[in-house]
């Protein structure tokens, strides 16, 4: 649409003539925001970007492939991708409590990315995907105005720490429009409109127990065949987020003539507007018997599936 066309020209005169000849960072997270900060952005000045893409290993099935794909090989983005999983695994393992996981995950996001910074000799600018809604609501996303009830994290500090300069194309835009100008910058649609994902990953999503690499193996698995399930069905753009939650709980069952003693898995799917409020999907009956057996007979380890019936509030999205 020449709306968005007209924009991108203006952006992109306007990011030349601030960032001039200096070099850019920009972190990657395989989101929308920073996918399409770092297109538009290497359509400005090309070379002076480089893009850090921090694996942490608790990503969904497929996606750092896919961001290595899209930035390093159809872009020709310079792309550090850093597998950090070891490192991240090591400070998780034994740690179960939310904010802890989450302090220990934004922290080591922040060393990882200024040690790649500071290999790639510094940056004059820090790119960043801030969209319009950040910019007006001094809140939190998760809080109201005065409660945090799960901390967030950015890269917030680092660009003071690095005497680095912000540039930020997308303030003026609200989350539709950034996704009407990443499919004219050419980023596929699958990564345009993708659902949020939170910062701290998977993480989140193995509640109240120890993270290990099996049980993110399992949650991977079985969330692949969830989200097909809702693509399939054509329910993947109705949906404003869906994911499944490993249960720190082991349950009894039957396969064949034997008895199985394996996890319980959660699937939780809600629309919403904001992420504010959020009401739980009413998926059918056949959509979930089927979802139900496709897990349990492909997803080693997962024998019983629940569906989450909470709202929000009084639930949160994520679990935890
Ligand atoms: P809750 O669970 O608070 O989530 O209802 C609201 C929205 O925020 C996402 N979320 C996070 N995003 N870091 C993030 O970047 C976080 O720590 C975090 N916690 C929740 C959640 O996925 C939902 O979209």
């Amino acid at each position: 649409d020449w709306t968005m066309d007209a924009f991108r020209e203006t952006e992109i005169a306007k990011i030349r003539a601030q960032v001039g000849s200096g070099r850019v960072i920009c972190g990657l997270s395989g989101g929308v925001d920073s996918s399409v900060v770092a297109a538009l952005i290497h359509e400005a000045i090309g070379d002076q970007l480089t893009c850090v893409y921090v694996d942490h290993g608790l990503m969904r099935q497929g996606e750092s492939e896919q961001v290595t794909r899209v930035f390093r090989d159809q872009f020709k983005i310079n792309l550090v991708h850093v597998d950090a999983s070891d490192l991240f695994l090591g400070l998780l393992a034994g740690k179960t409590d939310p904010e802890e996981k989450r302090k220990i995950i934004g922290k080591t996001f922040i060393d990882v990315f200024e040690a790649e910074a500071q290999k790639i000799g510094g940056a004059d600018f820090l790119a960043q995907g801030t969209l319009y809604p950040d910019v007006i609501e001094s809140v939190s996303f998760t809080g109201g105005p005065s409660v945090t009830i799960k901390s967030h994290h950015n890269v917030g500090g680092l660009p003071e720490r690095m005497n680095m300069k912000l540039v930020e194309p997308l303030r003026e835009l609200f989350k539709d429009e950034v996704r009407a100008l990443g499919r004219e910058l050419g980023l596929p649609d699958e990564m345009v409109g993708r659902h949020p994902f939170p910062g701290p990953g998977l993480a989140i999503r193995i509640p109240g127990q120890e993270i290990t690499r099996e049980k993110l193996d399992i949650l991977r698995k079985a969330d692949a065949i969830y989200l097909e399930e809702i693509r399939n069905a054509g329910l993947y753009d109705v949906i404003w987020q869906a994911f499944a939650v490993l249960l720190p709980v082991r349950t009894v069952g039957v396969m064949g003539d034997g008895r199985t003693y394996d996890y319980a898995l959660a699937v939780r799917a809600v629309t919403s507007t904001d992420g504010m409020t959020a009401d739980y999907y009413h998926f059918d009956h056949q959509f979930l018997s089927r979802l139900s057996s496709r897990i349990i007979n492909e997803v080693r380890g997962v024998n019983r599936v629940v569906y989450d019936i909470t709202s929000k509030p009084p639930g949160t999205i994520e679990w935890e």
